[in-house]
């Protein structure tokens, strides 16, 4: 899944020929599963038109500050309400970030000098994102003094440039100051996106899904959890940058990040064998999965029969896992589940300094929407200080965002 997925692409298209490029870019940002929003100057409609933009951003085009004749993405051509104002400001900050592409030279020194008459400028003075420019001009007009000084400001300010690229040139010279080609662009903006994430760097091990304890060859003791939770919080890490070892045992959920090594188990025994082999190596450990806290003593070769009235397994504890990484752990920030009926509070802050956890993420069942086979859930927070943190009851992904967000906050404090 590409790290554009989501953003909100702030897009403002200058006028040169490039502009045509703007087309397949916009194509490309839909089909990474980003959300664009064009802005156009008056002079790059004489190389592409509103309504191609619009119909492939699947948003309305901007290009003045009154909407007159600006399009909308349902209904093509035809005008938006006249006296409308479109307001630059809003638009700024809606936006993940701001790419300037094509950026003339015109346009690059008029944001070089804070000049501000048009909405594509207004919009670009009121951005307080990122902001990422792709000039495109002639070759002389690419190395001149005054557009190599107007570069240096921009990336004073902080903007990025995405470097132009050589090649045959509009005016049939040849050289450097080609916009960069569209597949091009959007590698540099993920791989710039990808290397400010904030986890980048960090490895994580997830635990999640149930354990299944055998009892003979065809039957076992389990429980319902589906998993959602564990996966939910290895997909949130990987989009954050981190690299994750997802250690999961038997679930219907599926990985969908190539930042996520997923490794299958079955029993409590071989998730610990398997967390054991990775806690060593890893910045941050979270145990979501739903661990059988006993299996049957001995488990039968042969399938059991049915011959007996009364039938009794014996069961022994198996190990707890996160206890066990609590008890080796060095710098690891190690972040466990607690599922309470009674005295929630004073059972988590407990199994805190049992455990030797950095923070529990409290689940109650007295909460209604919490708990297995949920799309929900509502947690309490509590790190080892013992700070409490309630939180609203939200969707499984947006509770995987909150822990992650913590484990920024640890890394960042
Ligand atoms: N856990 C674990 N290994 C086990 C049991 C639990 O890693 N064998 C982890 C879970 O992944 C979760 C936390 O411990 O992070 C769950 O604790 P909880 O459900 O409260 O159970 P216990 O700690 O086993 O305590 P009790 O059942 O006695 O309340």
């Amino acid at each position: 899944m590409s790290v554009l997925n989501g953003k909100k692409i702030l897009l403002g298209v200058s006028g040169g020929i490039a502009a045509y490029k703007t087309a397949s870019l916009v194509r490309l940002f839909i089909k990474a599963g980003a959300h664009v929003q064009v802005i156009m100057t008056p002079a790059s409609k004489d190389f592409v038109t509103p309504l191609t933009l619009a119909t492939l951003s699947k948003n309305p085009v901007y290009s003045t500050f009154y909407d007159t004749n600006d399009t909308t993405a349902e209904d093509g051509l035809q005008s938006k309400e006249e006296g409308v104002w479109n307001n630059h400001v809003e638009l700024a900050l809606w936006a993940d970030f701001m790419l300037i592409a094509p950026a003339t030279a015109n346009t690059l020194s008029k944001m070089a000098s804070g000049t501000c008459d048009n909405l594509l400028l207004a919009t670009y003075l009121s951005a307080k994102c990122p902001v990422y420019f792709a000039p495109a001009m002639d070759l002389d007009m690419y190395k001149h003094p005054s557009t190599l000084a107007n570069f240096k400001t921009l990336a004073d300010f902080g903007n990025t440039i995405i470097p132009a690229e050589s090649g045959e040139l509009a005016s049939g010279l040849s050289g450097e100051g080609r916009m960069a080609e569209p597949e091009n662009i959007v590698s540099f903006l993920e791989a710039d996106i990808a290397s400010k994430l904030p986890l980048k760097g960090k490895k994580i091990l997830i635990t999640a899904g149930p354990t299944y304890e055998a009892i003979d060859p065809v039957r076992f003791i389990g429980n319902h959890s589906s998993g959602k939770m564990g996966y939910d919080i290895a997909l949130c890490a990987a989009q954050l940058g981190a690299s994750v070892i997802l250690v999961s045992g038997p679930s219907h959920c599926k990985v969908h990040h190539s930042a996520i090594q997923l490794i299958s188990v079955v029993s409590a025994q071989e998730m610990l064998d398997e967390c054991q082999r990775y806690f060593p190596q890893v910045d941050v450990a979270i145990a979501a999965a739903a661990v059988a806290d006993y299996r049957p003593k001995t488990v039968a070769s042969q399938k059991i029969k049915k011959s007996a009235a009364e039938f009794a397994i014996e069961l022994e504890k198996t190990t707890d896992i996160l206890a066990a990484m609590g008890a080796v752990k060095n710098n690891q920030f190690l972040i466990g589940f607690a599922l309470e009926t009674e005295n929630e509070i004073e059972n988590a802050k407990l199994k805190i300094q049992k455990k030797n956890l950095d923070l529990i993420v409290l689940n109650s069942l007295q909460d209604e929407g919490a708990g297995f086979r949920k799309e929900t859930n509502k947690v309490t927070f509590i790190d080892k200080d013992f700070s409490i943190e309630p939180m609203e009851l939200k969707s499984k992904e947006a509770v995987a965002n909150d822990i992650l967000t913590k484990v920024i906050a640890h890394f960042h404090a």
